[in-house]
């Protein structure tokens, strides 16, 4: 997919596919002169009520042969304010209306389209985010992040494959060269997005007998050689993690026959003084529960226990085709939690990496386990930053459903980032308390704690156990476990929250 901008008027532009705009009881500019190019085809929409004044509803005219250098329009209404109540539009709407631009594209013969996204800065107009006006960087940014979402499509293991979205190529079109070089900037960014975002969903998605800890290991080993000069890439063995003492992580691997993996990759794209910003995702590829089996129910599911993973190898992505400047080490913890005669079992104690023991209450909370030692291991970079991204636990959906991801973290200045970068992205994250009080639901009686906190606050104790092990650095926890999938009938991985990292590591010093 390319995505450009462009200096150009809408009746000369030539394309498969104009999108234009109405708002409230009007038409925006470009839709009007194409209004008046046609003799009244689009104004007849709303007049007649065939096109409704809501957010992303949408009407085609499809021109004659060489009638017009536009083939197609696309009339899409932006809603309508209740002026008595707001006299703005909430951004929320405007991606509504993003999102069905994009369902419609990706339906359209249509190979390219342009967008005249300009008119939406029009008089009298206004869209906010946060009690902000958005900017045209924004807009566009969301636009691109929007196509880009839309024109992915899972197909590695069809063997009738449905057809793939025509659209080749996005233009947004303004008319002051000042306006074209700031959607180009949002185009540029919102591209690489979506990028890190379609493949933190495909790892997600993928199988679990295909995508292994070694599958993950291997691609850390393939982006590292597409990139060279600026991602190196390396994975420990479980012989390695021996040495290390990586006693906790190890638990977890032993049980079944996919070695455990330690991934490491180093993308350096700010100076060679710089420390970096580490993320670490929980890659379970598969959790069973291990002897601790959970119940058949949807266990399919659980390939998805390595969407925090997914979504550092998708930031480690968009990191790379926007050549950020940033040094950013990612650390991906891949392991299979499966139940054996060489797995762990619910009594036995470990020692981790840091040396701090550990009772396994219940070899269900298996996260916790690797991230512990991966988060050990994480003190040797001198961090600025540490976040992990985990599928951690069930009690997180409870606490917060599927749109917000649960956030804790050792250090207030931290945490207001990332949740701004969330707020940024529409990839939103709540602050959950990391405090004292809930630690000694972590005693044991057989050793330094235990791998779980019993039934009440399941987010919060598994946060805790976390925050035993990175008290040398400020460091988040995101339990992604309400986020990262859909269920049913659209059954597939968000990509979430490949933006939020992103804004966040953007605007990280
Ligand atoms: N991967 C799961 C958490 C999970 C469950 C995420 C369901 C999304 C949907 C994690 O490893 C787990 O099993 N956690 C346990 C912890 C419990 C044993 C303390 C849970 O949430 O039940
Ligand atoms: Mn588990
Ligand atoms: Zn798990």
């Amino acid at each position: 997919m390319q995505f450009t901008a462009k200096k150009s008027q809408v009746l000369t532009q030539k394309t498969q596919c104009a999108i234009v705009f109405a708002s409230n009881e009007s038409l925006l500019p470009s839709a009007k002169a194409i209004d008046e190019d046609t003799g009244g085809r689009l104004s007849a929409f709303l007049r007649s009520g065939d096109l409704k004044p809501k957010a992303g509803r949408k009407r085609w005219l499809v021109l004659g042969k060489d009638e017009k250098p536009y083939a197609r329009v696309l009339l899409v209404h932006l809603g309508k304010l209740d002026d008595k109540k707001s006299t703005f539009f909430k951004a929320e709407s405007l991606l509504q209306t993003f999102a069905s631009i994009a369902q419609a594209l990706g339906n359209s013969p249509a190979t390219d389209a342009c967008v005249y996204l300009d008119d939406i800065f029009s008089e009298g107009l206004s869209f906010q985010l946060n009690g902000e006006d958005i900017s045209r960087q924004w807009a566009s940014e969301q636009f691109a992040v929007a196509i880009g979402k839309a024109l992915y499509r899972y197909t590695e293991t069809k063997s009738k494959a449905e057809p793939l979205p025509s659209l080749k190529k996005v233009t947004v079109v303004a008319s002051e060269p000042e306006q074209v070089k700031r959607f180009r900037t949002g185009l540029h960014k919102g591209a690489a997005f979506a990028e890190g975002i379609n493949l933190a969903r495909e790892l997600g998605n993928l199988p679990p007998n295909i995508c292994t800890p070694a599958y993950l290991a291997k691609l850390a080993k393939q982006l590292a050689e597409q990139s060279e000069n600026v991602l190196s890439s390396k994975s420990l063995n479980q012989k390695q993690m021996e040495k290390l003492g990586m006693g906790a992580f190890l638990s977890v691997a032993k049980g079944s026959t996919e070695e455990g993996k330690l991934i490491v990759m180093e993308y350096k794209g700010g100076t060679s003084q710089s420390k970096p910003h580490v993320l670490v995702g929980k890659g379970i590829t598969f959790d069973t529960g291990g002897i601790s089996l959970k119940p058949g129910a949807a266990m399919d599911e659980m390939k998805f226990d390595m969407c925090g993973a997914a979504s550092v190898f998708g930031a480690i992505k968009a990191l790379i085709a926007m050549k950020a400047k940033v040094n950013v080490v990612a650390l991906v913890a891949a392991a299979e939690n499966m139940p054996a005669g060489h797995a762990s079992k619910p009594g036995d104690v470990v020692t981790s990496m840091s040396g701090q023991t550990i009772e396994i209450l219940n070899t269900d909370a298996e996260g916790r386990l690797v991230l512990c030692d991966t988060l050990t291991y994480a003190e040797r970079y001198k961090p600025k930053s540490v976040v992990d991204i985990a599928t951690l636990t069930g009690a997180c959906v409870v606490a917060l459903g599927h749109h917000a991801t649960g956030l804790y973290a050792n250090n207030q200045e931290l945490a207001d980032k990332l949740l701004e970068a969330g707020k940024q992205a529409n990839d939103k994250a709540w602050q959950m308390p990391l405090w004292d009080d809930y630690q000694k639901q972590l005693d044991s009686n057989f050793a330094d704690m235990a791998n779980i906190g019993g039934p009440g606050g399941g987010s919060v104790t598994a946060a805790c156990f976390l925050s035993r092990f990175t008290k040398k650095y400020a460091w988040a926890h995101l339990d992604i476990a309400g986020t990262a999938w859909h269920s049913g009938a659209k059954k597939g991985a968000t990509g979430r929250p490949v933006s939020l990292l992103m804004n966040y590591l953007l605007s990280a010093d």
